[in-house]
């Protein structure tokens, strides 16, 4: 039986001795590589998605999608502590659930990582071709500056970026670490910014009425599938617990302290940005709902910004940015815009990091050609599957739209979340005297609501997306 062809966890540990990374990342360099990892597109961009399904109901999405990322952050901490080594859900499932189900979760991860990273950087492919418009007067050719869905050929900035991170992993763990703290600042900064300058200014009845389009799924659930992507990334600790001192301490801190920080974040931001601008959806002439990334809204939202209003915010392609250029705050606008151009990559950079170790391991089990574990003599970096990594990333965002890739992301992600909280749940029962540093709480309750919630999450993610998963 296939499913009974589990890797023991002894043998996970011995193995990652034997053949292991170098142990750099401490707490601190945990949590700022899972905030590196989840602030990015969600926010930056995606929020105006979030803001044309559920207007300002956006914040309750936002709750769900952290609260299902909560529950599973919890599941995952226990895993994550209990073997501490490469490959996040893909590990963790080998160990509990076999060899069969541990291969399908590596390629749901490779759908998150691979293709969650193509979404970041065509996101900031988006702020860099209004960064160039706006401050310098230089405009892109739309046949180089989107996908053909859009009306163009290849996205060649979104394919340079992730290029330029491909080499920076190869260079080592360290360096992009520690390049990546910076990053984490600019970002931090430029969301605190935005929540300093909108939310004392807010006005009560723009968030009226609160719920415009339902709770399904083109209203506030929709919202919280799409914007799950958000959180997105969080996972990326303990995907590096294998390169973290004292990872029985630090792997739980980083998840749990990096979830908290983004919620509180995104809460404010998406607070500030709804009590200035509004953040109404987006309605055809004769008042029904239009869906976000359709030529009808793009349409519409032409209309409206030729007729001399202010470019809601479910139009903008830089919505914090917008958001303070609508009240004042030109310059500062535009810094934030600036922020997101130097801060985004930072996530395609996270993104492509748990990739590369998720393929590792993968390797390293024999799942994937064994050459591709090898490690560079002199960086001390898988560099084999970097590469490769590289080349998958960037044909994505050459040529793909960046909701559409945040949804298939979200798929891949959801499935892996649900095949973690099983897995904690079927090792309390089959090994329950195993050292546990760190234990879910009330595993009894939170577990099965964490496979609830990616489950509903998924079911009411659009269906190309929905379909995308059993199809990979
Ligand atoms: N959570 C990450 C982002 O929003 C993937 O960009």
């Amino acid at each position: 039986m296939i499913f009974e062809r589990v890797k023991p966890l002894d043998a996970i540990l011995a193995t990652a001795e034997k053949k292991g990374l170098h142990r750099s990342l401490g707490a601190f360099q945990l949590t700022m590589l899972g905030v590196g990892a989840v602030i990015g597109t969600g926010i930056f961009v995606l929020t105006s998605e979030a803001a044309q399904k559920a207007g300002p109901g956006m914040m309750i999405s936002f709750i769900i999608a952290g609260f299902v990322c909560a529950v599973a952050a919890l599941c995952y901490s226990e895993l994550a502590s209990m073997v501490p080594v490469a490959g996040s859900a893909y590990t963790y499932t080998y160990a509990v659930m076999g060899e069969l189900l541990a291969w399908m979760v590596g390629w749901a991860l490779i759908l998150e990582y691979a293709v969650g990273a193509s979404a970041v950087a065509v996101g900031w492919s988006g702020y860099f071709v209004g960064l160039l418009n706006n401050s310098l007067g230089i405009t892109i050719p739309t046949a180089f500056a989107v996908g053909p869905s859009q009306g163009g050929i290849i996205n060649v900035p979104a394919v340079v970026i992730s290029g330029l991170v491909t080499g920076l992993l190869i260079l080592g763990t360290t360096e992009s670490a520690r390049v990546n703290a910076i990053l984490v600042a600019v970002k931090v900064t430029a969301l605190t910014l935005f929540i300093a300058l909108t939310v004392p200014v807010l006005k009560s009845d723009q968030f009226i009425p609160f719920v415009p389009n339902g709770w399904g799924t083109i209203g506030v659930v929709g919202a919280a599938s799409s914007i799950f992507f958000a959180y997105v990334g969080f996972d990326a600790v303990s995907t590096a617990a294998e390169e973290t001192k004292n990872p029985q301490r630090n792997v739980p801190i980083g998840l749990i302290g990096s979830l908290l920080i983004c919620t509180i974040f995104y809460l404010l931001v998406s607070a500030g940005a709804i009590g200035t601008l509004g953040a109404q959806p987006v309605r055809a002439l004769d008042g029904s709902v239009l869906s976000p990334g359709t030529p009808e809204l793009a349409a519409r939202c032409a209309q409206i910004v030729a007729s001399g209003v202010t470019e809601p915010l479910s139009c903008s392609k830089e919505a914090l940015a917008h958001v303070l250029r609508s009240i004042g705050w030109v310059k500062i606008g535009n810094l934030i815009g600036l922020a997101a151009f130097i801060a985004l990559p930072s996530v395609v950079l996270m993104m492509m990091f748990g990739q590369t170790r998720i393929f590792f391991v993968m390797a390293r089990d024999g799942l994937l050609p064994e050459k591709l574990a090898s490690v560079h003599p002199r960086f001390k970096t898988p560099h084999i599957v970097t590469v490769f990594t590289g080349i998958v990333v960037m044909l994505a965002s050459a040529f793909l739209p960046v909701g559409k890739l945040a949804d298939y992301s979200n798929s891949g992600t959801l499935f892996a979340f649900a095949m973690v909280a099983v897995s904690v749940l079927v090792l309390r029962r089959k090994d329950p005297t195993r050292k546990r540093p760190f234990r879910t709480p009330l595993v009894g309750v939170v577990a099965p609501l964490a496979i609830l919630g990616c489950v509903g999450l998924y079911l009411n993610l659009p269906l190309i997306a929905i379909l995308v998963l059993p199809a990979w």
